[in-house]
């Protein structure tokens, strides 16, 4: 049985899930960055199909996947024929792009309301049929409802001051799942709460379905949480954490943009107290865009800390990372087991799960940990609902 899957954000991270599932499917591809691929799940990496795509960059919009992945990647990457049959259609914008050099539509500007773009949607899912959807588009500026009437509310009322993309795909999603009796999965890999929301939480475990979420942790930031766990569990009393990440991508692009970053600085720094205990100054958020870079950034970080007998080291490190591959890889493991929690009836959002995928793991006042602690928890729980095995 296959797992039928939607985007939503057809850029460079969707570009590389797609590409490489394929690659893995079709050309013998080794599995490499998926976390879980040594392992048995109900569903294998073959059963992954993804059917369609949602965007609001009018340049994609009607477009293939073929079409948008061949201009993105494909002068590095061979990209499959197959990707012509996955479709583009037009999403809710809500302003996620605004501020950049990017022209984009909705559908709330088409249908002229935030309610007809959402029975517009829920009757767009209804033809797809998905199982799970993945929302990676462009971070966005956006707040948890945390009451079902608040959220319904801004919506009833086009209220798009307080409206985000993020929430509005969430609650179409949410409405499909309702009105068509169907379990269906949510991944949250950008920052906006939703996972987060217990406004979500409580309407997807009303709907029989999961909320996964929220921003995937890839790159410097569970590379940092496992170095703090490692400064913990010796006794070192951590002085200053300096974090930077500089890309050429368009992700680091639309973080140049002030409300944007914050956004995803709130997500990583809230790593340090919860694994710490306690707060140390600093700085950790993606310091600058450098366009020949590309998505191959560049991430320093310096700690800073005492040891016994009062004297004092550091830690440098320097990376040069694929940035979007590296989500994409996770991926290819969130849908799978998503879909195998539907099976087993697991409902509302998962701690276990997002505690090792994501950077600020839902249900609302979860903390963090390390992530090297978290993979142990996550295969136990797995193992524990009898959906992975050795
Ligand atoms: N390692 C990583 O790359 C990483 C890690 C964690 C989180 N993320 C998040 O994943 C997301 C995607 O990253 P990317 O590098 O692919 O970015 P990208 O800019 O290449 O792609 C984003 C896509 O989303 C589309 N989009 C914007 N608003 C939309 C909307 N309202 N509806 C539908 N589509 C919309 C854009 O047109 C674009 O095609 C970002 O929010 C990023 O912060 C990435």
């Amino acid at each position: 049985m296959s797992i039928r899957v939607v985007i939503i954000g057809q850029g460079l991270v969707s570009n590389h899930f797609v590409v490489g599932l394929e690659r893995i499917k079709y050309e013998g591809l080794e599995p490499y960055g998926v976390p879980l691929a040594r392992y048995k799940l109900p569903y294998g990496i073959e059963d992954i199909e993804v059917v369609a795509s949602f965007d609001v960059d009018i340049s994609k919009i009607g477009k293939t996947v073929y079409d948008v992945a061949m201009k993105e990647l494909g002068e590095t990457i061979r990209i499959p024929d197959s990707l012509k049959k996955i479709n583009i259609y037009q999403g809710v914008h809500l302003g996620s792009l605004e501020g950049l050099p990017i022209k984009a539509r909705g559908l709330e500007e088409e249908k002229g309301s935030v309610v007809k773009a959402i029975d517009e949607l829920v009757s767009i899912l209804a033809s797809l049929r998905p199982d799970v959807v993945i929302n990676a588009a462009t971070t966005e500026k956006a707040k948890a409802f945390h009451k079902v009437e608040d959220l319904i509310a801004a919506i009833k009322t086009d209220n798009r001051s307080i409206l985000d993309a993020g929430h509005v795909y969430a609650y179409a999603l949410y409405r499909y799942a309702k009105d068509y009796g169907k379990k269906v999965a949510m991944v949250n890999v950008i920052p906006t709460p939703l996972a987060r929301d217990i406004a979500i939480e409580k309407m997807y475990e009303e709907a029989s379905s999961i909320i996964l979420g929220d921003d995937g942790a890839t790159g410097a930031t569970p590379l940092t949480a496992d170095i703090l766990e490692h400064l913990a569990e010796r006794g070192r009393k951590v002085l200053s954490i300096a974090q930077f990440n500089i890309g050429g991508n368009t992700d680091f692009l639309a973080l140049t943009v002030p409300e944007r970053n914050k956004m995803k600085e709130e997500t990583k720094s809230s790593i340090v107290r919860d694994i710490l205990g306690y707060n140390v100054p600093n700085y950790i958020k993606p310091t600058g865009y450098l366009e020949p870079l590309g998505d191959k950034k560049f991430v320093a970080m310096h700690i800073w800390w005492k040891t016994f007998n009062g004297l004092e080291d550091e830690l440098v490190i320097n990376l040069r990372i694929n940035d979007s591959p590296a989500l994409a890889g996770l991926l290819v493991d969130l849908v799978r087991i998503a879909k195998a929690l539907l099976d087993k009836d697991v409902k509302g959002t998962v701690y276990p799960v997002n505690a090792f995928f994501m950077k600020d793991p839902g249900p609302f006042g979860s903390h963090n940990v390390a992530r090297i602690i978290a993979y142990r928890n996550l295969i136990e729980y797995l193992k524990g609902k009898g959906i992975l095995y050795e």
